[in-house]
């Protein structure tokens, strides 16, 4: 299927590696202009080659922290000069520290809410007056089916994740008469390098090996394995669809039917 959206132009935050990339490479395929962005330079240097040899499309890339002010500030005007507008906005950024929540400080919730919410309404101010204007325009923002379901030692992502979850369903009925559709997309559990990370320090609060705890938290999925990286890509892909107009305001789970709710 032909998804429409060749020669449209994207920024993909956190894109080097895991769930960005594979976002970024899914657009890619469909003919996009991409900018990619994440704080490794040689990394991201690398993964922007091999997106362009699989698009026919430009491909650009800049380093920087989206929870400096000022790599911000520097993304968008790279994105501006390079691009001038956006059609499609991928919103991403690794996740928070793990953590219960009775330990967080202010510290913690600072830091979270500088990372994984702030970014997304800067660039989201930025770029949504010229997507308004041209009655056409994406905005997806992974985040986690911790917004569904609270996951134990997550207290950062759970409660940062579902105030930006929030906020962007009020966006969305603000800008769907625009064309602009803006949906999140929760990943189950993907394997990426996040993925190895996180079981990790699940694993360690269960005391189980670490071959037992997968096993069983395999068996909690009913797909019976983890998401490939690839098929969340698709999903972002057709999220950024012409077909996809008349889906909005809407979180998305990629998680092999892991979701407990039927809401
Ligand atoms: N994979 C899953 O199953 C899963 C499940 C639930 C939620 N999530 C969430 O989805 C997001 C992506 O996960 P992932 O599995 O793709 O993680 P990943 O494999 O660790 O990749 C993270 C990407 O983000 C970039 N990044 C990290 N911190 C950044 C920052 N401050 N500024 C700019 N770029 C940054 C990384 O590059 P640099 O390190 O070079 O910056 C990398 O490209 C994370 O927030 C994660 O918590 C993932």
């Amino acid at each position: 299927m032909d998804f429409g959206i060749k020669g449209k132009r994207a920024l993909v935050c956190a894109a080097s590696r895991g769930l960005g990339f594979a976002i970024a490479k899914a657009l890619a395929e469909e003919g996009v202009d991409l900018i990619i962005s994440a704080r490794d330079q040689a990394k991201l240097k690398q993964s922007a080659d091999v997106l362009s040899k699989l698009s026919e499309g430009k491909v650009e890339f800049i380093a920087g922290d989206l929870s400096a002010a000022a790599d911000r500030k520097k993304l968008i005007g790279f994105t501006q000069s390079k691009f001038g507008a956006l059609d499609i906005l991928v919103h991403n950024v690794g996740g928070p520290q793990s953590k219960p929540a009775q330990s967080t400080s202010s510290h913690d919730w600072q830091e979270a809410f500088d990372k994984l919410f702030l970014p997304i309404v800067e660039l989201n101010q930025t770029f949504l007056p010229s997507m308004k204007e041209k009655k056409w325009g994406r905005i997806i923002t992974v985040t986690s089916l911790s917004v569904i379901e609270p996951i134990a030692n997550l207290a950062l992502s759970n409660g940062i994740r579902s105030a930006v979850t929030a906020m962007l369903k009020t966006l969305s009925d603000e800008v769907a008469a625009d064309g602009v559709t803006v949906n999140c997309l929760a990943p189950g559990l993907i394997q990426t390098a996040r993925t190895d990370e996180l079981m990790e320090s699940r694993r360690q609060m269960t005391g189980q090996s670490k071959e037992d705890y997968m096993v069983d938290y395999v068996a909690s999925i009913p797909a019976k394995r983890l998401g490939d990286a690839d098929e969340f890509g698709a999903v972002a892909a057709f999220l950024a669809s012409q077909q996809a107009q008349y889906v909005t305001g809407q979180t998305i789970c990629v998680d092999g039917g892991k979701r407990r709710s039927v809401h």
